[in-house]
């Protein structure tokens, strides 16, 4: 086990970028660039023991700049959307830049995935990236100090733990946006893959994707992926929610939330028999399929096709600030912020 430190290039500004790779006992391996804190490659084995990097994405810097979907990074100070770009908290209201259909903050603008963090590392399985937010950036309240620790263990988990805290009373909400495709990331469609959801509700949304404030149950609809099903199955399906969103690309509410550790989902993948198991103490998770990849030139120069890849996206609800009846992710001024999220990989 050890983790090493590589060049990934120079930015257009002089910065340079790192990536941190740790390798376990097993040989499995998870790289984490500096700039955006972003997953690059997991080489983690299938049933026959032969390793294949199960991110899609970028094998250089140049992709992670220009042509990028979210691929791999760590979202923040908010991830997902906050609906008509504000929210207010004890009774002022902050103005958000937004990035989509002139109205939606996505993805905090970008805040966090464009920044180049300072990494360091903590031990043979570890390595920690820190930034510093500035108070008003994109309209967010308060300085506030991240720092998210990647670890991997001798049981091939991923293990993502996330701290923040603030100088102001605000709103934080830490993710990451990793595309898997458990076949490798150049094998085409993940629609053949399973998909095991543990929720028995998910929160609809709008034309724009923003949660309606409805918990609904997945019961007879596309979104009951309690029990595994393909992904293909039911995603062109005429019900609303999935037209909406040209697919899956909703938040699904985790059963039994209490703050503690459970799984969330698992996906499988027959072809391979690599199998990914996601553990969360949040409240939710998005599942997006990839709908909107739309063949940016990605790893070995292939292109990155609609559905490729799979996003399982841990988070408190999208909207939050905006709606009360969702489980609070405001945070008061010296208040730690904590979050956990376990990618355990393995094969059958
Ligand atoms: C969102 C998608 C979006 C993707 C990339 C996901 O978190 O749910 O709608 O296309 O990020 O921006």
């Amino acid at each position: 086990m050890a983790v090493t430190v590589t060049d990934f290039g120079t930015l257009e500004n002089g910065k340079k970028v790192e990536k941190y790779t740790i390798t376990n006992k097993n040989g499995m391996s998870v790289s984490v660039i500096t700039y955006g804190a972003a997953i690059s490659n997991i080489f983690a084995k299938d049933r026959s023991g032969k390793l294949a990097d199960v991110i899609v994405g970028f094998d250089d810097l140049e992709g992670f700049v220009e042509r990028t979907d979210y691929q791999g990074v760590t979202v923040g100070p908010y991830a997902n959307r906050i609906g008509n770009g504000k929210f207010s908290i004890d009774g002022k209201e902050y103005r958000l830049a937004v990035n989509e259909n002139g109205t939606t903050c996505l993805h905090s603008n970008g805040e966090f995935n464009t920044a180049v963090w300072d990494a360091e590392i903590i031990d043979e399985n570890t390595a920690a990236f820190s930034y510093k937010s500035p108070d008003g950036l994109n309209g967010f309240p308060g300085n506030l100090e991240v720092k998210v620790e990647f670890s991997l263990t001798d049981k091939d988990e991923l293990k993502i733990e996330y701290y923040a805290v603030s100088d102001k009373k605000t709103v934080i909400n830490l993710t990451n946006h990793s595309y898997f495709n458990l076949s490798g990331f150049d094998s085409g469609a993940i629609t053949d893959h399973e998909i095991m959801i543990n929720a028995d509700n998910f929160t609809p949304v709008d034309r724009l994707s923003i949660p309606t404030g409805e918990i609904r149950s997945v019961e007879n609809t596309p979104f009951d992926l309690r029990k595994p099903k393909t992904i293909g199955e039911e995603i062109d399906s005429d019900y609303e929610q999935i037209a909406f969103a040209g697919g899956y690309d909703h938040n699904f509410c985790i059963n039994d939330y209490d703050k503690t550790l459970r799984k969330a989902a698992e996906a499988y993948d027959k072809k391979s028999g690599r199998k990914l198991e996601v553990l969360t103490d949040l409240p939710g998770i998005q599942f997006y399929a990839g709908n909107f990849l739309s063949g940016q030139k990605g790893k070995d120069g292939k292109p990155i096709d609609k559905r490729t890849g799979f996003c399982l996206e841990t988070q408190y609800f999208p909207d939050t600030p905006n709606r009360p009846e969702f489980p609070q992710c405001t945070y008061e001024a010296g208040e730690v912020y904590t979050a956990e999220t376990v990618y355990k990989f393995s094969a059958e």
